[in-house]
């Protein structure tokens, strides 16, 4: 009985701790939340989805790489409401925090600096 009740709360344990954790596309590897179906269609086309899933930045840095690559890299235009999608997609999902990348090691477990 007693273990019956154990392999109940694991078995539910288990299954919200998967619940929790964001659904991604196998395709693109983007996250599924509102907007995905935007981002994947208008954000995938020229590059892998690589570039915006190891990206990370709040509304106005998302906006300005959106900028950058209308100036210089030929993505289209979109219309406001589309464009807001898109952000509220990115800036959600991709915020600013934490950077992607490891501190860096030690000084000490590094070998000497020839230029030192
Ligand atoms: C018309 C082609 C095109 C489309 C569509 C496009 N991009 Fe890009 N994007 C580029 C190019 C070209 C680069 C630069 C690649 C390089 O640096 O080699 C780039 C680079 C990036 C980078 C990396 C910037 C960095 O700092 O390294 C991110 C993030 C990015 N795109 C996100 C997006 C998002 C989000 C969308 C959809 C809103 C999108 N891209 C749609 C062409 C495109």
């Amino acid at each position: 009985m007693k273990t019956k009740f154990l392999k109940v709360a694991l078995i539910l344990a288990f299954g919200g701790f998967l619940y929790a954790q964001p659904q991604l596309d196998q395709e693109s590897g983007l996250i599924i939340a509102p907007g995905f179906e935007e981002v994947k269609t208008n954000c995938t086309a020229c590059h892998s989805a690589k570039f915006i899933t190891l990206q990370k930045g709040d509304r106005e840095t998302w906006l300005a790489m959106i900028r950058w690559m209308q100036k210089t890299q030929g993505l289209w235009e979109f219309d406001e409401p589309l464009e807001a999608t898109i952000l509220d997609y990115l800036s959600t999902n991709y915020p600013a925090g934490e950077a992607s990348r490891r501190p860096n090691l030690k000084h000490t477990l590094l070998p000497p600096n020839p230029y030192e």
